[in-house]
């Protein structure tokens, strides 16, 4: 048996037993498919981990940076209470409307609000608003920005808050100093940042599953 092979039936043995999708979780995966968006969407165990993580938080507010059709966004919402809130940044209008339709098909539009543009255009005119602190910010977009996605998730989050930066391995390359990758160049500075900023402490995990090889950082604001 490869090892692709083996962390596939290891995921769906974990999914099936710990995660599994309800009817909205399928239909929001099924619609994606079906508009013809890429399938780079969380697993369900990820989403699942996302979700678990928003509720140990007691998480209130979400920022979510990179919606696609808005699979992880239903796993992070679900987490929050009926007068929550969360503001999902997506740059493809395309992507936006079929999340949209996600959301209100899971019940969910009344919580998840999806805002298109650039995140970067997006994020400060979010500022603008003055919201409260978010208490889990997910940054799953162009991993070129990562690290302007970090920065911006410390002005817009309080002392407790959690990060949370997807794909952080890009294949290993994410070792090469020199790499003229610009989603390897993104993720190194924003690990730096993490390492390196007063009011961050964080790690890195990498994991293997459906997805292949891959990970994630989490960073937890300290003050
Ligand atoms: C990996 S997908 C997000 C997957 C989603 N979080 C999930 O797991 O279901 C990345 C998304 O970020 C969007 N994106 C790319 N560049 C962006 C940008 N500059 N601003 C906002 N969104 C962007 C892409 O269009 C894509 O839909």
């Amino acid at each position: 048996m490869s090892d692709s092979q083996l962390w596939d039936d290891v995921d769906a043995y974990f999914t099936a037993l710990l995660s599994p999708e309800d009817e909205a979780l399928q239909a929001a995966r099924r619609d994606s498919d079906t508009e013809g968006l890429p399938r780079i969407n969380v697993t369900p165990n990820q989403g699942k981990l996302l979700q678990l993580l928003a509720r140990l938080q007691g998480a209130r507010t979400v920022l979510e940076i990179g919606t696609l059709g808005g699979y992880s966004t239903i796993w992070l919402a679900r987490a929050l209470p009926a007068d929550g809130r969360l503001i999902t940044l997506e740059y493809d209008a395309h992507h936006a409307d079929v999340a949209r339709r996600n959301l209100a098909h899971a019940g969910l539009d009344r919580i998840a609000e999806v805002r298109v543009g650039p995140a970067l255009e997006s994020l400060p005119k979010l500022a603008d608003e003055n919201p409260p602190p978010f208490d889990l910010v997910f940054i799953d977009a162009d991993k070129s920005n990562n690290h302007h996605y970090v920065e911006w998730a410390l002005r817009l989050t309080r002392a407790g808050s959690l990060i949370v930066l997807d794909n952080v391995v890009r294949g290993g390359r994410v070792t090469d100093p020199d790499s003229a990758d610009p989603s390897v160049r993104g993720t190194r500075a924003a690990l730096e940042l993490i390492a390196g900023h007063p009011r961050l402490e964080g790690t890195a995990i990498q994991t293997v599953g459906a997805k292949g090889h891959d990970g994630f950082a989490l960073a937890r604001v300290v003050s």
